[in-house]
């Protein structure tokens, strides 16, 4: 799976900020960008599954020096294109097993990529990585959110707008692990963390547009 991931997002990398737009509701990112930037100073920080780096320059913003990773060399070259902050540094990892040794970082992102993971994989290496009192923030979609014909609509978007826009086939079950608030919030209790605040962020331009929670947790 992890293979086919690299794959599939080096292939749409160049479509990729287009597209997940129109799936997700066009403010929705950039909402969770004007978030991000309300945060204090992170230190020295990481973040994982950076993509296209839409996210990137607002956190070399808050840090004293940002490692940017990516599964997806691909999303790696787009990303290392855009973003002129001098303190960013780029590295394919995956979020699951990353080579950083045990409490490298201050403060850990990860924007929409805990559904392409296994969750309680990706937490544990999150806890391992972080110093102790380290900040995790995690920009969640939550499909569970969505009810009935709400949730039928967003579905059939993202992958209707994923179809048209990629034109290449997802490796079977992307993005199969979505996690309501609640799943979230369990888990990364019961992998070491304090959940310090959970703010749900949405396009509310549809009824259909999907949360996303921007949750913010502390290592014990
Ligand atoms: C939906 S995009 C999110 C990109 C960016 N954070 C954003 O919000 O626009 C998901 C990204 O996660 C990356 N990704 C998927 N699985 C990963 C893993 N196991 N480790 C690191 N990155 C991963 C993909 O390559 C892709 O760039």
């Amino acid at each position: 799976m992890i293979n086919e991931q690299r794959e599939f997002w080096s292939k749409v990398a160049d479509n990729y900020d287009c597209v997940v737009d129109l799936q997700i509701g066009g403010q929705t990112r950039r909402m969770v960008q004007e978030r991000l930037d309300r945060e204090a100073a992170l230190g020295s920080t990481v973040e994982f599954g950076c993509g296209s780096g839409f996210y990137t320059e607002t956190l070399a913003d808050k840090a004293d020096r940002l490692m940017a990773t990516d599964l997806s060399p691909g999303m790696l070259d787009l990303a290392r294109s855009r973003v002129g902050a001098a303190n960013v540094t780029f590295q394919p990892e995956d979020c699951q097993r990353t080579s950083f040794p045990d409490g490298s970082f201050d403060a850990a992102f990860r924007g929409l990529v805990i559904h392409f993971t296994e969750p309680g994989k990706a937490l544990k290496e999150m806890h391992r990585i972080l110093r102790p009192g380290g900040t995790l923030i995690i920009a969640n979609l939550d499909l569970p959110a969505l009810q009935g014909l709400d949730r039928l609509r967003c579905l059939a978007r993202i992958l209707y707008q994923g179809l048209v826009g990629y034109r290449t086939k997802p490796p079977k079950g992307l993005g199969r692990n979505m996690l309501s608030e609640k799943q979230l919030c369990k888990l990364l209790r019961e992998f070491g963390f304090d959940v310090s605040s959970s703010e749900a962020v949405k396009d509310s331009s549809r009824s259909s547009n999907i949360p996303i929670e921007y949750v913010k947790a502390r290592k014990l």
